[in-house]
C-alpha cells in the first residue's frame, strides 16, 4: 500500500483557539463595523485573514532567537542575515527593513518620482500605495487570463510581455524600474515562470532598466518552478531561487511570509548605486544600517527561516495543505481561482453572490457570511481593496472581486481545513438568499480597506 502523505514537521508547542456561538459573532461583527480588520483575534476560530507574520516558527528559529546580538551597530546577527541573503539570492547589498512595505518606503524614495510610471504585475496594494503617493502610477502588465478565475494555466502571474513592451515604447524615460511580484498575490498567489522572468529581463535590457522582485513568496513561486516548468524538476529550491534572482536587480521582501517571521524585512540588490541611495532612507525611517527597524534576534530568526524554507519538503508540505482545501472546494462546486495557489484560496465571490450588485460589494459580504457562519475570518481582495482611482475618485470595478482565504505556515491542520471547507458550503448553499450587500460609510483615500466602515444591507 502507498503511504500517504504526512508533514515534514511535527508539532511542539500548541496555543489553544476559541469556538463561538453566531449570537455572539452576529454582535461583534456589528461591534466591527463589518470590517474583518476590526475584530479581536480571539472572537475568531480559524485566521485565514493573511498569512503575513502568522506562521509558526521551528525550534531551530526558537534556539537563534536566544543568539541574537542587540548592538546598535554592526549586529553579528545582521552579518547572518546578510550572508544568507547573498547566498539565497545572489544580491550583495542587504538592507534591513521592519517589514516589506518599509521595504518599498525605503527604496522607492529613492527612485520613484512625481509622474514616474512603475510597471508590473497586479502590484500589491502597499506597492500600488507607495507609488501613487508619490503622484506616480502603477502600470499593471499582468496577463489576461489571470482574469479568467476558471482558466487552468501552469503560470498565471506572469507578466505579459507585450504589454510591458508597449508601457515601456512608450513611457520608457519615466519608468524608475519594472517590479515583478512573486509570486502574484493580487491574482491568487500565482507563480511566474522562470521563462517569463527571462523576457521580463529581455525587455528591461532593451530599454536599459532594471527589474526589482517584490519577493515575499519566493520561495513558494520556486516551487511551483520545479513542479510546473520543464527542465526545472531535477533543481533544488534553492537553485531555482539563484536563478530567479539572478534575472533581476534588487528585492524588496516582506519576510513575514516565506521568511517564516511574524515581522521582518529588507531590500537585497547587487547595484552599489541602489543602496547608496537607499541607505539614506533607511536611517531616518528604519533606524541605522545593521538593523533597519528590526532586532538583533529576529534577524537571527529570519536567517534561519530563510534557510527552511527553500527547502522542498517545507515547501511541499505548505502547498499540500493549500491543495488540500481546494480540493474539497471542487468537490462542493465553490468557484475559485484556478488552479490554486501558493498561500490561499481565492473565491470567486461575483460567481458565488450573483445577486449582490458589485456596488455592494460581493467577496466583502461573503467574507463578512463566512465569519457569522463559523468564526472563519478571510479577507476580501476586491472592489474595496481596489481602492478609489486617484484621478476620477470613482469607485475601481475593473479587478477580480475575491474571498481570500489564507493559510498560515505550519499552523493549522487538515481538520481545520475541513471546518473552512464545510462552513464555506453551508454559505453558499443558500448563496441565492443573499442578494443585497454592505455600504461605506467612512474611508479613506489609500488602502481603505483596513479601516473601511460599513453597514449591512442585508
Ligand atoms: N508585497 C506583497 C506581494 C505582499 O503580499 C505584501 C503583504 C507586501 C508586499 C507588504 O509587506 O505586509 O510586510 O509590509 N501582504 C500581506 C497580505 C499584508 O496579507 O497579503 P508587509
Amino acid at each position: 500500500m502507498e503511504l500517504p502523505f504526512a508533514e515534514s514537521w511535527r508539532i511542539k508547542m500548541v496555543e489553544p483557539i476559541k469556538k463561538s456561538t453566531r449570537e455572539e459573532r452576529e454582535q461583534w461583527m456589528k461591534e466591527a463595523d463589518y470590517n474583518l480588520f476590526q475584530l479581536r483575534s480571539e472572537q475568531v476560530y480559524i485566521d485565514c485573514l493573511t498569512d503575513s507574520g502568522t506562521g509558526a516558527m521551528s525550534d531551530r528559529q526558537w534556539a537563534a532567537v536566544m543568539m541574537g546580538d542587540e548592538s546598535y551597530a554592526g549586529s553579528t546577527s545582521f552579518f547572518h542575515l546578510k550572508e544568507t541573503i547573498n547566498k539565497i539570492t545572489g544580491f550583495e547589498y542587504v538592507i534591513p527593513t521592519h517589514q516589506g512595505r518599509a521595504a518599498e518606503n525605503v527604496l522607492f524614495s529613492h527612485l520613484v518620482k512625481a509622474g514616474s510610471i512603475v510597471p508590473g504585475n497586479s502590484h500589491f496594494d502597499t506597492t500600488k500605495g507607495h507609488i501613487e503617493s508619490r503622484k506616480a502610477t502603477a502600470l499593471d502588465c499582468t496577463i489576461d487570463e489571470a482574469k479568467d478565475t476558471q482558466l487552468e494555466i501552469p503560470f498565471k502571474g506572469n507578466v505579459d510581455p507585450k504589454k510591458l513592451e508597449k508601457a515601456l515604447a512608450e513611457h520608457h524615460e519615466n519608468v524608475p524600474f519594472i517590479i515583478v511580484t512573486i509570486t502574484n498575490n493580487t491574482a491568487g498567489g500565482q507563480p511566474v515562470s522562470m521563462q517569463n522572468l527571462r523576457e521580463v529581463r529581455a525587455i528591461a535590457d532593451k530599454y536599459g532598466k532594471r527589474v526589482v522582485l517584490d519577493s515575499a513568496r519566493f520561495a513558494e513561486n520556486a516551487y511551483f518552478i520545479k513542479t510546473r516548468e520543464e527542465g526545472y524538476a531535477d533543481k533544488t529550491i534553492k537553485e531555482i531561487a539563484l536563478e530567479m534572482f539572478s534575472l533581476a536587480d534588487g528585492m524588496t521582501m516582506s519576510a513575514k511570509k516565506d521568511g517564516i517571521v511574524n515581522m521582518g524585512g529588507f531590500i537585497a540588490t547587487r547595484h552599489e548605486d541602489w543602496y547608496e541611495g537607499a541607505k539614506r532612507f533607511c536611517i531616518p525611517f528604519e533606524g541605522y544600517l545593521t538593523y533597519g527597524g528590526m532586532n538583533g534576534r529576529d534577524m537571527e530568526a529570519l536567517a534561519v527561516g530563510l534557510d527552511e524554507n527553500t527547502e522542498f519538503d517545507n515547501l511541499e508540505t505548505r502547498i499540500h495543505q493549500v491543495e488540500f482545501l481546494a480540493g474539497l472546494l471542487d468537490e462542493y462546486g465553490i468557484p475559485y481561482q484556478r488552479p490554486v495557489g501558493g498561500h490561499a484560496i481565492f473565491v470567486d465571490a461575483d460567481k458565488v453572490l450573483t445577486k449582490v450588485p458589485k456596488e455592494e460589494f460581493p467577496a466583502q459580504t461573503l467574507a463578512i457570511e463566512l465569519y457569522l457562519e463559523a468564526g472563519v475570518r478571510g479577507c476580501e481582495i476586491g472592489y474595496i481593496l481596489a481602492d478609489r482611482d486617484p484621478v476620477t475618485r470613482e469607485n475601481r470595478f475593473g479587478g477580480l472581486d475575491l474571498l481570500r482565504l489564507c493559510i498560515a505556515r505550519r499552523v493549522y491542520t487538515d481538520n481545520h481545513m475541513r471546518v473552512i471547507a464545510a462552513a464555506l458550503k453551508n454559505v453558499f448553499d443558500r448563496r441565492n438568499e443573499i442578494t443585497r450587500g454592505v455600504e461605506i460609510v467612512w474611508e479613506t483615500e489609500l488602502m481603505r480597506h483596513f479601516t473601511v466602515k460599513l453597514k449591512k444591507l442585508f
